[in-house]
Formats: structure tokens, sequence, C-alpha cells
């Protein structure tokens, strides 16, 4: 390893900015895939400078086609329109499962499932088949079929991994909403979706703590006349209200006399829809992301294998919930389609104790662990003697996802966990790109603390000054990319005529897909992200709309108006600000706050509970009625001195202002 000084970095504004260069160790390098910067650039040359030659290889390579298609590319990104491989024929359950049945993995764990409690359960991949088929079974036997949208309401239960892929294996199209979400947010999801059957449990179980997900389910249930049948997993065995001809038991279906252990595939075309992802967006409703079949596969293939260099011997263990997009390509579908073994934990990094991952990658003996930064700043809190206490010399790759991860972090990562010899390879991407985007590769790409580095193969990222106008090297600017990649959103689910499709990702940079992300490259190339520049928080690597919250807020009682943003926040990354202005004669009395906390949480979720709540008379607004929220970003990070606030002149009241400065909380 070579440490070497980089000025670029030096000169960077953040104060944490280290100007450390770390080189792939040779532990890392030796059998790996891409063992060198020539063999990366070399491809990456190859990847853009003839794409469809390129991805047609890949997808040779990747994937297992039933019928080969007609044409690589057809794409437009002004009037938004994406197409890869069509008229091809493939399926995503017969890639994930099939094919390793007979290339030697049928006895190979596809995956190990950890509980909460500390147990473990193993499904070789021919035992996954067979759950697969049985749940595929029983949907067709209610009538879904091709097309049909299921939505699934689990905890971290193998049940969720079986069920998307059951869906896949029939055509279906599943819709996973987080099981942290509320019923309010889960009813909202179905109805958006028109789901015909619903996939839930009893309870959830997550750091001892029962999460009564049934209950939450029958309060959405009220209100979504789509839904058919509610098949219920049963986590903890507890008596939970069944709804006669609605509602049956998962594992009474599955063992139904009529169901086969075998289901034929369907075979689907490459762009038809895989699933349905709801994410946050500058707007109130959550989007319906839509992903494609091949080219969504193809990539989350692909980057899973080059970017955790995973080989056949290797135990790969991401900690994401399967509710997020992290779960779905890189615990489900990128692993299994390369027939690994992928550990997927049910609980949380903090129980029984700080201890618990690393006594997961013992005992697993765990080659890449994948995680978020929020979890490694707390576990990092916690103090290196619950890492020093285990046995980590299986790992050599450690990966970081969900929001720039800050150098401190970065380097306890690297030092505490990595002994100095792994490589951490951190990924930037998003739900709507599906897959990796920029990331280092672990043995090829020098390492700088906090750069994603380098963006990965077919992948063309242009960092924008203005609507025309490409940023200089070193200069913030806004992060798009110029030619679409396989595993792209192909459009949203319920938007007549592209519109807000259109509107949400190719208005702002026209000709460009527009990522809502700020960023910077440095003079080496390497991408350094700067956070959205949206109205979206980003809070513990979990992606919120502050319109979202201000909704929810702006529902309770005595509330006339609301503006939420984010700050910076030790732990989380960024933590949710609300200023609440009191409708006229309502008391902000000390109990507001646990009851905007309850409104919140009925309405979306735990997750999007606000850090800080701040009552004020007024908000500042322009005179055309738009709240300037950028001052009260910098209010919320601390920022007080009126100097570092820009231009206030087009504010109807700046003492307003000066009222909100003074009334800070200080906690
Ligand atoms: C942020 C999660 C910096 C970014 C996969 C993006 C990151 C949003 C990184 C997408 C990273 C994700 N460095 N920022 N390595 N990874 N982000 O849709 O702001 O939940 O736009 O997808 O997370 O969040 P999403």
């Amino acid at each position: 390893m070579s440490d070497q000084k980089n000025p670029s970095t030096q000169q960077s504004a953040k104060p944490e900015k280290t100007a450390m260069v770390y080189e792939p160790t040779e532990y890392v390098r030796q059998g790996s895939w891409i063992d060198s910067m020539e063999t990366y650039r070399d491809l990456y040359q190859q990847s853009v400078d003839n794409p469809e030659k390129f991805w047609a290889e890949q997808a040779e390579r990747f994937l297992y086609w039933k019928e080969p298609w007609d044409k690589v590319l057809d794409w437009d990104f002004n009037d938004p329109h994406i197409s890869w491989f069509a008229g091809g024929k493939t399926n995503v359950s017969y890639n994930c499962i099939d094919r390793h049945l007979k290339d030697g993995r049928r006895n190979k764990a596809a995956l190990i499932w950890e509980s909460d409690e500390r147990r473990s359960k193993v499904y070789t991949y021919q035992a996954l088949y067979t759950r697969v088929c049985r749940l595929a079974n029983v949907l067709k036997s209610y009538g879904v079929g091709k097309g049909d949208v299921v939505a699934i309401y689990l905890p971290m239960v193998p049940e969720l991994a079986f069920a998307m892929l059951a869906c896949a294996r029939i055509g279906a199209i599943h819709a996973i909403v987080f099981s942290g979400f509320s019923a309010q947010a889960l009813r909202d999801r179905i109805q958006a979706s028109g789901a015909k059957v619903l996939i839930t449990a009893d309870n959830g179980m997550r750091g001892g703590r029962l999460n009564p997900i049934k209950a939450q389910a029958d309060e959405a249930l009220l209100e979504c006349p789509s839904i058919q049948k509610v098949i219920v997993v049963s986590r903890t065995q507890q008596q939970v209200d069944m709804e006669p001809g609605r509602d049956v038991y998962y594992h009474e279906e599955v063992a139904r006399k009529d169901i086969s252990r075998h289901c034929d595939i369907e075979w689907t075309e490459a762009n038809d829809p895989l699933f349905i992802l709801y994410t946050s967006g500058s707007t109130g409703k959550p989007k319906g992301i839509v992903h494609s079949t091949a080219g969504y596969l193809l990539q989350a293939s692909m980057s899973s294998k080059y970017v955790f260099d995973l080989h056949d011997d290797d135990v790969y263990f991401c900690t994401a919930d399967i509710g997020w997009v992290t779960g779905h390509s890189y615990i489900v579908y990128g692993p299994l389609a390369q027939g690994a073994t992928s550990v997927m934990f049910e609980g949380v990094p903090t129980y029984p104790d700080a201890g618990r991952l690393w006594d997961i990658v013992e005992r697993h003996g765990v080659n890449q662990f994948y995680t978020a930064p929020t979890a490694i700043r707390s576990l990092m809190r916690s103090g290196n003697e619950f890492p020093a206490a285990y046995d980590l010399s299986s790992l050599r790759v450690l990966g970081s996802v969900g929001e720039p991860i800050n150098p401190a972090a970065w380097e306890w990562f690297y030092h505490e966990i990595g002994h100095d010899r792994c490589s951490v390879v951190d990924t930037w991407w998003q739900t709507e790109t599906g897959a990796h985007m920029i990331t280092n590769l672990p043995a090829a790409t020098p390492m700088k603390p906090s750069s994603a580095t380098l963006p990965f193969f077919g992948v063309q990222p242009i960092v924008m000054e203005s609507e025309h106008k490409e940023a200089a090297t070193g200069e913030d600017g806004r992060l798009c990319i110029k030619f679409p990649w396989p595993s792209m959103v192909r459009h949203l689910w319920d938007d007549p005529g592209n519109t807000r499709f259109k509107e949400t990702y190719f208005s702002a940079f026209p000709g460009l897909y527009f990522s809502g992300d700020a960023a910077m490259v440095d003079e080496d190339g390497y991408y350094w992200l700067k956070g959205r520049v949206d109205d979206v928080i980003n809070v513990s690597g979990h992606r919120i709309g502050t319109a979202e919250i201000e909704a929810a807020l702006n529902s309770s009682p005595g509330v006339a108006e609301s503006a939420v943003v984010g700050f910076p926040h030790e732990i989380k990354g960024e933590g949710i600000y609300a200023y609440i202005v009191m409708k006229h004669g309502a008391e902000a009395d000390e109990d507001l706050e646990h009851r905007l906390a309850g409104v919140v949480r009925r309405n979306i979720g735990p997750i999007a509970k606000p850090d800080v709540v701040h009552v004020v008379n007024e908000l500042p607004k322009t005179r055309s009625g738009k709240i300037m929220r950028r001052i009260l970003r910098k209010i919320a990070a601390g920022i007080t001195d009126k100097e570092q606030f820009g231009d206030l002149s087009t504010l109807v009241d700046e003492d307003v202002v000066d009222e909100i400065i003074e009334t800070r909380p200080t906690k």
C-alpha cells in the first residue's frame, strides 16, 4: 500500500477530508477478476466506445436467453424511452435458480438466513427452487399471472426472497413495501400499484421487539379493494386476525395437495417489468420506479461479480433491508444470478450488542460485507472492543452505500474492520439506476476515502454547472448521466404519457438523466458526491421526501404550515428538522413534539420522525410566496450569521429570519 499525497483532496472545502490514497493490497488483488487499472480502463473504454457491442457481449455471458433479442438498444432522453434487448426472452427466476441446478451448484447454499435470535437456516439452490416453485403455484392458483402486481409487506424473513423469485417466475410484478412503513404508507402504495395479492407476516422480529405487521396490513387493507388474497407468513406463530376467504397462511398454502413442487417458467420479454419500488421524490407522492427483466438483472449480476469481486467459494453479506433497492439488487437478484451464497439478516446491528454483525461475519466466514455509513458510524461509536473480539480475517471486500461516507467512518471501516488489507468499495447508485453506477473495483482502483471514485462499465456520468454547461474540474455541479445503462428505470408506474418521468429526470438538463445529486470531479477523474440538491433528505441512508413529511405534519390539528429540511447529523448523516407554524389560537404545548412524532409515524413510519421541532411565527417567504428553504437549511445546520445567507432581498419580511434565529432550539 502506498500513501501518496493528493493535492486535489487537500484543496477541498470539506474540513474532514483526508489526503490519503490507498492502493488495493496484494491480498485483495490475488485471484481477483479485475486486478489492474489497465484492465478496468481498457474495458471501460470499450464499454463507452461501442456500448451496444459491449452490452450484447455481457448479456450473452451473464444471462441465459430462451430467445435472442432483435435489437440491443433503443433510446431517447428527450421524449424518454429506453429499451434494451428488445424481443429477447428470458426469466429472472430461471437465471437466479434453475440454471444453478445444472451448473454444479445444486447443493450450494444460496441463502443463509440469520434470525434476530441468532438462529440460522441454510437454503441450498435446490431448496430455493422447491420453495419458489411451490409459492409460484400458489399464486397461480389465485389467478395471478403475467403482468399482475403482487404487493409484499414482509420483514426480513426468507419467504421475502422466495416471494420475489416466485413472482418473477410467473411474470408477475412485485411491489415490496418496507416493513417499517406505516399502514397508511402501505395503503398508498397498494392503491397506487393496483396489487391483487398481498404477502405479509403475522409479526416482524427486530432487536428482540415484535412489529405487528399483520395488524398494520389489516388497517391498510380497509381501503384497498384491489387486494383479493392475503398470504400470511407465520413468523412468530402468534394469533392474529384472519379474514375468512381473504387471508390464508403461507405454510398451509404451500403444503396444499394440489400444489406441485415444480412450476414452469413464464418466459418474459427483456423489457417486461420485474418490479415496482416506490421511492421518494421532491413532490408529495412517492414514485413507482419500474425495473425491467433483462437489463436490470444483467447489471445487478455483473456489478455483484466485479464490484464485490465475488467468487464461487465466497460468502457475501449485505446488511440492507430488502424493502429498499439495495436489498433487491444486492441481497437477492445480483448475488443469486451469480450463483453466490448470500447472507440475509433479520435483526439489527446492535442486538444483542454492537458485536452482532462481526459475530455474523465470524460464524459464517463472510468475505464481502456491504453496509451503510450510518451503521458504520453507529458501530464506530460503540467502541473498537466489539470488532476486536471477533475473527474478521475472512473479509476481503467492504462496501458502503446510501450516502457519502465521511472520511472518519471510511478510515475506521478500513482499519478496524478491514485490518488495512481489505478494499472499501464506495458504491454510488440509486433506486432509479437499479445497480452500481460510480464505484471503485476492489482490486484495481486506488481508493480515496469519501470518493465513490470512477464510473462502472458502460456508465457515462457528467457533472453540469448549468443547463447546458459542464462543470469544470474541481467545481461542484449536478450529477447527470449521458447515456442509458441496462438497469435503468424504464418508466414510472401509473404515469400516463410519461409526464412525471420526463419532468423528474429529463427536464432539468435536456438530453441528460438528472440524478438529483451534487457532485464534483477531481483531476484524476474521481467523483465526489455531495448529497441531494432536491427536497429529498437522506436519513440513515433512507430516502425521504420533505414534502411527504410536511403533508403529515400539516394534517396534525393545530398546525397551519410546516417546512422540513435536513441538517447534518453525526450518526444518521442527515437529521430531520421541522419548522412549524401553529394555527391562530392553537397552542404549542409541551406535548406538541410527541403529537407530531405520532402523526408522522402513522402517515409514513418511524424513520421519518423529526429530530428537531422548531415552532416559529412565520416562515421566510419570497414575494411570490415560496418558502426560502436555503435559509431554513442554514439555520437548521446551526449557521446563524445572516452574512452567510446570500441574497435576502426577495424576502417579504426579513424580521422573520431574525425571529427564527432567536428562537432556534439549542439542544
Ligand atoms: C445517495 C440507494 C454518496 C445519493 C442505493 C442518491 C450516495 C441516493 C451513495 C439514492 C454513495 C447512495 N455516495 N451518496 N455511495 N449511495 N447515495 O434511491 O444521494 O435509496 O441519490 O438508493 O442515495 O438513494 P436510494
